[in-house]
């Protein structure tokens, strides 16, 4: 089990290339197989352990997926001809349950594990099998498998109970070759979706109103392969906005779309941090002390949940106390590593009250969610003497090269 360690203390400097959003990656790397024409060349693809698992399933289920020189992502969807998703990929990420989406709109059938919960809390699919039974399919639910059979989807008339990205994705994935017309009411509205939208489009598909809350999919025959470069990972570059904001630092994030963080950027200058955009850049310049800040988690373009762990760290040193409210999941576990580093923090059922301390110490600590071992990171980089991170491995799931780019900042950060 490797670790990453950190000497805490040293101010963030210099400039750092946000990379490829790993949420727009897995939703179009498996879209991308729905093409029977040609091949996508997909650019600005994250290397990360859940993009890997997303490749694997889909060569598991017969498509042909590798990477070339240029280090683009290549996907021919072709040959895909198995239509059960194999338990042990499937177990390793949540995301993999987009398969079932891609596997009805191509096979029309698809048996595929349904994904367990995990460390922030327990993520049922009710929703995008519902949504499958709605296009036509017959949907049995047996040995912890979600098995359906469905000819051609037909198009419907589908409200999903809560703005939910994951099952907005999975079921643009499967209108997308339907036939006929399927309305989505209630559906989410983040980039990744919209960038979803425009890859599909790109390929043949017809899929209006993605970003509103209502996203019209009329099915086509075929889909052919195309070239797409995915927007950049907003959740990244709010990580590192944060991380410069503990450290007193002053950095430069290149390649991100200021529009994806509104909110986020909203949120840091009440917080004292001075952020200038310019031409696909941020100037993130931090006060040498945050100001206390409250927050509330909503589907976008509210306050991402993503970045409610990594504020939370932050704010742990700020001036005043900051209540945090997650509406989306359950995640604060990571708050009791964060008090062995002694933060002040206590939480009620949704809610964390964060009473800032003048600094926090080094300790050796757990990491238990991707987002949770971003704020153990960041709580790291500004804590007083040295952190061990254990469990650096959810880490590489979402953040590519983290603590290199980490270090380019000036950071002390290393892995053992
Ligand atoms: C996506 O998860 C992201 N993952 C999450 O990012 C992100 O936190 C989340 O959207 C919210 O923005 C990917 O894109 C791979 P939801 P998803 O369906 O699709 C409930 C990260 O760190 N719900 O929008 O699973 C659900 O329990 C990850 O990159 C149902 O009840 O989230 C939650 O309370 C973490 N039934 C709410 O809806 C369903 O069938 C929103 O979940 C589906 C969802």
């Amino acid at each position: 089990m490797s670790r990453l360690i950190v000497e805490g203390g040293r101010p963030l400097r210099g400039s750092v290339e946000i990379s490829g959003a790993k949420n727009s990656a897995l939703a179009i790397v498996v879209a991308a197989a729905l093409a029977t024409e040609g091949e996508c060349v997909l650019d600005n693809i994250p290397r990360g352990s859940d993009v890997a698992t997303i490749c694997q399933i889909l060569q598991d289920l017969g498509a042909e997926v590798w990477y070339d020189d240029q280090d683009r992502l290549h996907v021919k969807g072709q040959n895909l001809h198995k239509h059960q998703a194999s338990y042990d990929l499937v177990r390793r990420m949540r995301a993999s349950f987009y398969s079932a989406g891609l596997l009805l709109a191509r096979l029309g059938r698809a048996e595929v594990p349904l994904p367990g919960g995990c460390a922030i809390g327990s993520r049922p699919v009710d929703y995008h099998i519902k949504g499958f039974s709605q296009l036509g399919a017959d949907v049995t639910i047996e040995h912890g498998y979600m098995k359906a059979e469905a000819g051609r989807l037909k198009g419907s008339h589908i409200y999903i109970n809560r703005a939910s990205v994951g099952t907005t994705i999975n079921l643009m994935i499967a209108a997308s070759l339907a036939e006929g017309t399927t309305v989505l009411e209630n559906a989410a509205k983040e980039p990744e979706v919209v960038d979803l939208a425009i890859f599909l489009n790109g390929m043949g598909a017809k899929v209006r109103g993605a970003g509103t809350d209502s996203i019209r999919i009329e099915g086509v025959e075929t889909l052919r392969g195309i070239e797409y470069s995915i927007i950049p990972d907003r959740i990244e570059a709010g990580t590192f906005m944060l991380a410069a904001a503990i450290t007193g630092g002053d950095i430069v994030l290149k390649s991100v779309v200021a529009e994806h963080l509104r909110v986020p950027i909203v949120k840091l200058e009440e917080a004292g941090v001075t952020i200038t955009r310019g031409d696909n850049e941020l100037h993130v310049v931090a006060p040498n002390r945050l100001q206390a800040v409250d927050v509330e988690t909503l589907p976008y373009p509210g306050f991402p949940t993503d970045l409610q762990q990594p504020f939370v760290a932050a704010m742990c040193v700020a001036e005043g106390t900051s209540v945090i409210r997650e509406t989306i999941f359950d995640r604060f576990r990571y708050v009791d590593e964060l008090r062995r580093m002694g933060a002040d923090i206590k939480t009620e059922q949704n809610t964390a009250i964060v009473r800032g301390v003048p600094q926090l110490t080094g300790a050796p600590v757990e990491i238990t969610d991707l987002r949770a071992g971003a704020a153990l990171a960041i709580a790291a980089l500004a804590a007083q003497g040295r952190t061990e991170l254990y469990g650096v491995e959810i880490l590489d799931r979402g953040y590519e090269f983290f603590e290199d780019k980490l270090r380019q900042l000036g950071a002390q950060i290393y892995r053992e």
